[in-house]
């Protein structure tokens, strides 16, 4: 069947749910009031968030929940997570929970550098070029000063401006390899508009440089945008104490436990297969909090899965070690995070975790996500070196199995009983239903 339809984004909100539930569903009324069942009351409220993207139909929801007794650098935060999978926000806190009496977590701003790009063609003499750069090089500065002003004010701007000869990769290409200092924001719009800046200048100049053949002056902008890759952007967070302090209620010998536990991040600073899986975790934490801060969790992924590649193989993120009976766990990620602009001031739900978190700058964000990360890797390395990942993993999804099979109160305390001493399964789970339905 052919489901296209032009002028789709023409319609009104009221027209695309039509068209929506008369086109894919078998009825109609029930998916049009599914739909609207999720729309806020607050008339001005639903608007704001309609205006987010194009086509709103809805709300999707994804539950916000909150780590507390996060320990960074001595001060306690509150931790704002938003996140679907059941278990994340309990391994964070219990982690948390866990450092909090070892020292707490430490942490260092190690950079905070943005890089964009004006990614150009130059079919032409490379060293008249470079003499053209470098005669030039002021007028970029001066053609960006009304869009960098305010940015100075607040102690960022353009840091600088590189000329990079990238032809023995592809022929007659060439680059201005920017890079921003962006304070409190994440600088997306910023350095995109300094970059179609610079383009503009770069083309102008060229065409009156009057050492330029014409072919040389017919340089050609193929795109200018920020690079999400910002290994220059970096933030360290650790954990440490003596190997004998580890021990707790499932930790019965700290210096096995620490051994194995540097086991399994040496496994994924050389096995990609569990890297990914093993980064993942640390993600677990990080996108929870980016979204909850209404952060570009994209961004961030795909700056972060880069950093993890940088040696040409992808490896851990995160490092472990013991020395001198002295167990230390650590990881230096690149954050590109905001506090301000983007949907800091608009989403309310995105106020309020930034209020709860103490209204941080982008430095503090980027302090509170690393060790987000870095605790939630903990948990589930320390829960796959001891007990495995199902118990604490199922007993949180047992919920998802029970609402599922739309479990009765009397049902749930009978099945919560029988799971007190044993692992959940799913099929464990389902078979227990049916026989206390028998
Ligand atoms: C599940 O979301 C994350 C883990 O797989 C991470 C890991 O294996 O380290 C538990």
């Amino acid at each position: 069947m052919n489901h296209s339809i032009a002028g789709f984004s023409k319609l009104s909100k009221e027209e695309k749910i039509n068209w929506i539930a008369n086109t894919y569903f078998a009825h109609p009324t029930e998916a049009i009031a599914t739909i609207k069942n999720y729309w806020n009351s607050d008339e001005k409220l639903q608007q704001l968030h309609d205006e987010f993207i194009e086509n709103t139909i809805t709300n999707f929801y994804l539950p916000m929940g909150i780590a507390p007794n996060f320990v960074i650098n001595g001060k306690t935060y509150t931790v704002p997570m938003v996140i679907e999978e059941s278990s994340v926000v309990a391994a964070a806190a219990k982690s948390a929970k866990y450092w909090s009496t070892r020292g707490g977590f430490k942490t260092t701003v190690i950079s905070s550098e943005k890089i964009g790009q004006v990614h150009f063609l130059f079919k032409g003499n490379t060293e008249k070029l470079e003499t053209f750069f470098n005669t030039i090089k002021t007028k970029f500065y001066t053609a960006t000063e009304s869009i960098t002003k305010n940015m100075q004010q607040r102690g960022g701007g353009i840091l600088g401006i590189e000329l990079r000869n990238k032809t023995a990769a592809l022929d007659h290409y060439f680059q201005l390899h920017v890079t921003f200092e962006t304070k409190d924001s994440m600088g997306a719009n910023f350095i995109n508009s300094c970059l179609e800046q610079l383009a503009k200048t770069l083309k102008e100049e060229a065409q009156l440089y009057t050492e330029f053949t014409e072919e040389e002056k017919e340089l050609q902008v193929i795109m200018s945008i920020l690079s999400n890759y910002v290994p220059n952007c970096i933030v360290r967070a650790e954990v440490s104490c003596k190997v004998e302090e580890l021990a707790e209620k499932k930790i019965d010998y700290p210096q096995e436990f620490a051994e194995k536990f540097v086991q399994a991040v040496r496994i994924a600073e050389i096995e990609p297969f569990r890297a990914v899986t093993h980064n993942k975790g640390i993600m677990n934490g990080i996108d929870a909090v980016v979204l909850a801060t209404g952060n570009d969790f994209r961004a961030v992924e795909a700056g972060v899965h880069a950093y993890a590649s940088r040696s040409g193989s992808y490896s851990s993120l995160s490092h472990a070690k013991i020395e001198e009976g002295v167990f230390s766990f650590w990881m230096e990620i690149p954050l590109a995070l905001g506090t301000v602009g983007g949907l800091t001031s608009l989403h309310p739900m995105v106020k309020m975790a930034l209020e709860i978190l103490g209204k941080p700058s982008a430095h503090e964000l980027m302090q509170i996500v690393a060790v987000t990360g870095l605790a939630q890797n903990f948990a589930a390395l320390r829960s796959l070196t001891t007990t495995g990942i199902q118990e604490g993993h199922m007993k949180m999804h047992l919920n998802n199995i029970l609402n599922q099979y739309q479990a009765t109160t009397e049902e749930r305390k009978a099945i919560a009983l029988h799971f007190e001493n044993s692992t959940v399964s799913h099929s464990s789970v389902v078979e227990l239903i049916e026989n206390l339905r028998k």
